[in-house]
């Protein structure tokens, strides 16, 4: 089944969490295992930052920024060798940098822009379904979910798996400075007043501190059998 039966509405899976809890990865297998679409939302806010800067647009220019948001022209090929076009030019090294994801952080603060993305976030909601992963998915963009997930993991966790990420990728990295731009990133997505990282009342919450990725999505494909009343 495709469509909600009850609403009509294309059915939404939204995973939420701080960096480093597997999300990300989660959210591309298990929208790979459905055959759904997949919207990273964090890869928007960090689009926003990067491009913006390239075209000398202040992080205080609201006004700039939220323009950018409207205008810009991104398409996301996903897998290996991840792709992300933006106005026709390759941009995922840069995007997934880790001094992107803090830039993305500090402008994903100010409400007008949130508020320029929400459309767009909302677009990628398509039959037969939608697999959205962020901070506010449950909350505030597909409040109407079906299923909602809020993933956890200990600090320090969440900052050896990003180290381990890091050194595959060949970046040298500081652990305790990693340590620290990963909390100071946590406490300023957390306390916001636009959309802060919490996680929606009805999500359900796993710890995937003491777990792999395949026993976190043996998990939640129990829970979307559940909802879904079928196997996938
Ligand atoms: O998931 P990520 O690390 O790519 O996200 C980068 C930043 O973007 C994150 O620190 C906070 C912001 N973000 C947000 O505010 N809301 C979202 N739905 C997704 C990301």
């Amino acid at each position: 089944m495709s469509i909600d039966a009850m609403s009509g509405a294309v059915p939404v899976i939204t995973i939420d969490g701080p960096s480093g809890t597997g999300k990300g990865t989660l959210a591309h297998l298990l929208a790979a295992r459905l055959g759904w679409h997949l919207l990273d939302s964090g890869a928007l806010y960090r689009i926003v930052a990067v491009g913006a800067e390239a075209q000398g647009i202040a992080s205080s220019d609201i006004a700039g920024l939220c323009r950018f948001a409207h205008d810009m022209k991104v398409v996301f090929s996903p897998g290996a060798e991840e792709s992300i076009r933006l106005d026709g030019q390759e941009v995922a090294p840069l995007v997934r940098l880790e001094e992107s994801g803090e830039k993305a952080s500090v402008i994903a603060a100010i409400p007008e822009l949130r508020e320029a993305l929400f459309e767009r976030q909302q677009a990628f909601r398509r039959p037969p379904g939608l697999v959205a992963d962020g901070r506010d998915m449950g909350t505030v963009v597909f409040p109407d979910a079906r299923l909602k997930f809020f993933l956890t993991a200990s600090s320090q966790e969440r900052v050896q798996r990003r180290y381990k990420q890091l050194k595959n990728k060949g970046v040298s990295v500081n652990l305790s400075a990693l340590l620290r731009d990963i909390e100071v990133r946590d406490q300023r997505d957390a306390s916001r007043a636009a959309s802060p990282l919490l996680p929606a009342k009805t999500a359900v919450v796993v710890d995937t501190t003491a777990l792999d990725i395949d026993q976190v999505l043996d998990r939640v494909l129990a829970k979307v059998g559940e909802e879904f009343s079928r196997t996938f």
